[in-house]
């Protein structure tokens, strides 16, 4: 049997959304990316929705509008993908990793007080696999020191904690349609949020810095722009855009497949001895990006090996980011500076989860990691 680590559910919608604007000569960010971010803040609950081409960019430009630069430090975990600290570091800020909860790998807001120093700026939490960090908690320490909070939702689009949805507790909130990402476009990424100077500001920032965009450039009558600041280029197309609208609208059916799916997981791995995986914290609703499951690190690259073998796509989500040659090497850290997450990085294996996996893989792919050694 082979079965893919992913699969995205782009079909016969998506495929005569993107053809309707192939045959416009609007390719560019217009109609489609308008009426994408409309119904995105509708469904994540801001006022505001930028479009963009990936979370990286939504990350450095929430950083940027949010004045954080040169001198400053924002508090992340160690537990994610290399963007959120590298973002901090494009924006010219210093990431400050804290360690992470041993039951779910995500910031341990206990930890965060002790890395707080008067050049701390932000904090920077990421919802791993989709469950929510203790936003409530990390929400007071902010309000004390006076921090500024962007959450990184890259796995985190449908998911809920104490009542809040992802980002409702941030001043904005990061999104990711990567290739493998619950909705997709293969690369794209959005910022949601309730300011709307701030949305301004990072629109202009996602486009060279210039006064109008392509739509209100060229529609119509030629009209003359400015350049007003020192911009980037990661404003999100009408193509990208077209791609998105059918599946945010099948996001909570996609959710609810994976969901079942990663049940079906938790109940199978419950009783096998050596394997344990992440915990979804209390009155939460898991965005269920990844499952993942946690093995003895010294057996942990010979059971990637033995799913493979068996044709089955798995990978590693993620090696603590602090123990990379780059942070090692720019940052000064050091293998045992954060033990937790260490830990989780050397033991993690990802599992196939998306809602065109079928029972029959699901069951041959939980007898594959039952007969792991
Ligand atoms: C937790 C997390 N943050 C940020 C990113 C960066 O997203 P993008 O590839 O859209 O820039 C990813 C992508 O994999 C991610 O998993």
């Amino acid at each position: 049997m082979k079965i893919d680590f992913f699969k995205h559910n782009i079909g016969t919608k998506e495929k005569r959304d993107v053809c309707k604007v192939l045959g416009s000569i609007f390719l560019t960010t217009g109609d489609a990316v308008r009426e994408f971010e409309k119904r995105f803040s509708k469904y994540i609950d801001r006022k505001y929705t930028i479009g963009l081409m990936s979370c990286t960019s939504a990350l450095h430009l929430s950083m940027l509008a949010y004045g954080i630069g040169p001198g400053d430090e924002v508090i992340t975990t160690p537990m994610t993908f290399v963007a959120t600290a590298t973002s901090i570091m494009h924006a010219g800020a210093k990431p400050v990793f804290v360690d992470v909860e041993p039951e779910t790998g995500n910031l341990n807001a206990d930890l965060i007080v002790k890395a707080v120093t008067n050049r701390t700026k932000a904090i920077l939490p990421v919802h791993l696999y989709g469950n929510m960090c203790d936003m409530r908690k990390i929400k007071d320490i902010a309000d004390k020191h006076k921090l500024i909070v962007i959450e990184d939702a890259a796995h985190a689009i449908e998911a809920q904690r104490d009542g809040y949805k992802a980002g409702e507790l941030a001043d904005a909130v990061c999104f990711s349609f990567y290739a493998t990402k619950s909705i997709t476009c293969g690369e794209g990424g959005a910022v949601s949020l309730n300011n709307k100077e701030k949305s301004d500001l990072i629109r202009k920032l996602s486009l060279h810095g210039i006064t109008k965009g392509a739509a209100d450039r060229y529609v119509g009558r030629y009209r003359h722009w400015e350049v007003k600041m020192l911009g980037w280029k990661c404003n999100m197309s009408n193509i990208q855009a077209s791609l998105l609208l059918n599946q945010l609208a099948n996001i909570e059916k996609y959710r609810a497949k994976r969901e079942e799916i990663a049940r079906k997981y938790a109940e199978a791995f419950s009783d096998v001895q050596g394997i344990s995986f992440p915990k979804v914290p209390k009155n939460s609703k898991s965005g269920r990006h990844l499952f993942t499951i946690w093995v003895d690190p010294r057996k942990r690259d010979k059971a990637l090996r033995h799913l493979q073998t068996k044709g089955i796509g798995a990978a590693v989500n993620y090696r603590a980011i602090h123990t990379l040659d780059y942070f090692k090497k720019t940052m000064g850290y050091h293998t045992g500076d954060l033990p937790v997450a260490e830990r989780i990085g050397d033991s993690t294996i990802s599992l196939p989860l998306y809602p065109k996996l079928s029972a029959k893989e699901t069951d041959y792919i939980i007898k594959s990691v039952r007969q792991m050694k």
